[in-house]
């Protein structure tokens, strides 16, 4: 049989308006079904599954070659489109089947080790070692395709925004995000390393030093930190920066993009300008820094409620300068059980909080964790304070304040998804801002940055850097989707001098920011623009828009939970001869 190679239709694209055409189509055998004198076969490619079927009219040894088509099998055919008798209403193509007059098997396949079928339930470990069969189904070549549209998107809308895309370098010295290094030893000078990017941050800026007014990126960024179903050691920003801009400015260009990236990948109108959350607010009323808007369930202060309740566990906080908190689940009375309560509680418990306390209002009375304690004068006011009615649960912490809101917070979210409430058709995007600039590191008993030490103080803050630290914001930002942080960026410090009290703040040495940062407070030096930007994670992105639930499914090659590339076995053994270039020694 001859080479068939060049195909005249995608097996995914053959509608009733191909019948009566010829076509030739490339593509794996999805199964074949020997019926006698017919062989149906399913014939795949990224696009789709299309029937082709040999009939006893064809050639003998067509028929024959047809009989030895196995799953994954590789093969060309050319044949004619008919109408389907039967038709598949699950098949995109199900109208039509294709009669093959000729065909060449490209090439033959061992039985797979895992089925190429998108719902197929097997064992990610075996998904992620045989990823070339993974990537087969429909729905990773979907996943594939999505996020390069998304990749367009971004080079589209930013280019015709003047912006220039510029490749760092990728064998740096270590980044300031905070996050572990991966290191790589240098050769010509043994003992040396050079680090692996956790973000081009310190590069772009030095783009902004070096006249390139608008830069962007997609950026390979490398964090040695543990891994979740959010994160990557090895994963992808859009990373942008901008001179002469103030926080306005970028924010102003990134809802542009924003709604540009959900108008032509997703069909969806969203409206600008997002609405912005002081940190301060987002963690009263969410519990988060990364609030969900998509349901309610807002924390409320219960302090003035339980002042002089008489009950220990409330009354003791405040005294000790903590809070009482507590959220209201609507008609939640009936749907959570004594026991389901108490797994909450323990949830509650990882985030610090000693416990949780709860109060039913039902038809029949109100029942709660601590009524004997307290008046029911006391349980009214806490039901006033939270707007509740008969049916409602509500749900209350005692703590320090930064337990009753991390708690909390977590879990709203949590009885949300137990409650369907995370609305998937439903796109809350909003802005994070005025994050302190520093917080204080109760181990280390210094300041660190929260964001990173380039990030510019609110100006109006500048005097109490080094009086109140604690107290000044930052001109930081963070986007976030449905409850997830999609990016983060800052304006950042463009004066040498303004940068030098941070450092001291942060209490770095002026020889720890030499050799840390010299490079570019040097830079800083010669003329520098006022200069911001930011970056998204393009892996949590393309996840959220695809509404899958692991960036794992958004990478064509992740790594597992222990790091290590399932594909290619990496991290390896290096040879004696590679140890003994770089001067380094076995364990
Ligand atoms: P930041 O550290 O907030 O900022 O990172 C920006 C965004 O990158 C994504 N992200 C990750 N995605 C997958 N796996 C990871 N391990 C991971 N870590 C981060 C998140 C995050 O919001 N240089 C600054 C940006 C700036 O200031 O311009 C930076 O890297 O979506
Ligand atoms: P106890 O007196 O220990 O039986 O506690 C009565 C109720 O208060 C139980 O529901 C406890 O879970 C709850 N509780 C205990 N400590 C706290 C706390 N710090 N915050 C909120 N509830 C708590």
């Amino acid at each position: 049989m001859g080479a068939i190679l060049k195909r005249t239709h995608m097996c995914g694209q053959l509608t009733a308006a191909d019948v009566g055409g010829r076509v030739r189509l490339n593509g794996w055998v999805q199964k074949r079904r020997n019926l006698g004198g017919l062989i149906f076969c399913d014939l795949r490619d990224k696009t789709g599954i299309v029937q082709i079927v040999f009939n006893e009219d064809v050639p003998k040894e067509l028929f024959e070659l047809a009989d030895r088509l196995r799953g994954e099998f590789v093969i060309g055919v050319e044949g004619l489109v008919k109408e389907r008798q039967a038709k598949n209403k699950e098949l995109a193509t199900g109208d039509v089947e294709v009669f093959v007059d000729a065909m060449t098997i490209y090439s033959e396949a061992k039985a797979p080790p895992i089925y190429v079928k998108d719902d197929d339930n097997v064992d990610e470990n075996l998904r992620l070692k045989y990823r070339y069969l993974d990537l087969r189904k429909l729905k990773m070549q979907r996943n594939l395709s999505f996020r390069h549209r998304i990749a367009k998107v971004t080079r589209d809308y930013f280019s015709e925004q003047g912006f220039t895309e510029v490749e760092t370098p990728i064998l740096v010295k270590p980044t300031p995000e905070g996050a572990r290094d991966y290191l790589v030893p240098s050769r010509v000078k043994p003992g040396a390393f050079y680090a692996l990017p956790q973000s081009p941050q310190m590069f772009k800026q030095l783009l902004m030093a070096g006249g390139t007014d608008r830069y962007i990126q997609i950026a390979k960024c490398f964090r040695d930190e543990d891994l979740r179903a959010d994160r990557q050691p090895e994963f992808t920003q859009i990373d942008l920066e901008m001179s002469f801009v103030d926080v306005d400015d970028v924010i102003e260009v990134q809802e542009g993009f924003l709604k540009r990236v959900f108008s032509e990948v997703m069909g969806v109108e969203i409206e600008t300008p997002f609405p912005r959350y002081s940190y301060r607010e987002a963690m009263e009323r969410f519990g988060s820094d990364k609030p969900d808007t998509r349901f309610g369930f807002e924390l409320v202060s219960l302090n003035e409620a339980v002042r002089d309740c008489g009950f220990q566990v409330f009354t003791g906080a405040l005294e000790s300068g903590g809070d009482v908190r507590g959220i209201k689940i609507d008609g939640g009375a009936a749907k959570f059980s004594r026991k389901e309560i108490d797994k909450l509680q323990e949830m509650a418990k990882a985030y610090g909080a000693k416990g949780l306390a709860w109060v039913k209002l039902d038809e029949a009375g109100t029942s709660s964790s601590f009524g004997k304690f307290v008046s029911e004068g006391v349980m009214a006011a806490l039901a006033e304070a939270l707007s509740a009615k008969t049916g409602d649960l509500l749900l209350i912490v005692a703590d320090k304040r930064k337990v009753t809101l991390d708690a909390l917070g977590f879990l709203r979210r949590e009885i949300a998804g137990r409650l369907g409430l995370l609305d998937a058709g439903r796109w809350d995007l909003l802005w994070v801002v005025d994050f302190p600039l520093l917080e204080y590191d109760e181990e280390e008993g210094r300041y660190t940055a929260m964001h990173h030490p380039f990030t510019s103080p609110a100006v109006e803050d500048l005097p109490l850097l080094e009086t109140e630290p604690g107290k000044v914001k930052a001109k930081a930002y963070d986007i976030v989707l449905n409850g997830v942080e999609l990016g983060g960026g800052s304006i950042r410090i463009h004066d040498s001098e303004l940068q030098a009290r941070m450092f001291k703040t942060l209490g770095l040495t002026p020889e720890e920011t030499e050799s840390k940062f010299g490079f570019l407070l040097e830079a800083f030096k010669y003329g520098v623009p006022p200069h911001g930007g930011l970056a998204y994670g393009l892996d949590r992105l393309v996840m959220l828009l695809l509404g899958e639930q692991s960036i794992r499914e958004v990478i064509a090659f992740p790594k597992n939970q222990m790091a290590v590339c399932p594909v290619c076995g990496a991290p390896g053994d290096a040879t004696d001869e590679q140890m003994g270039e770089l001067k380094l020694k076995k364990l």
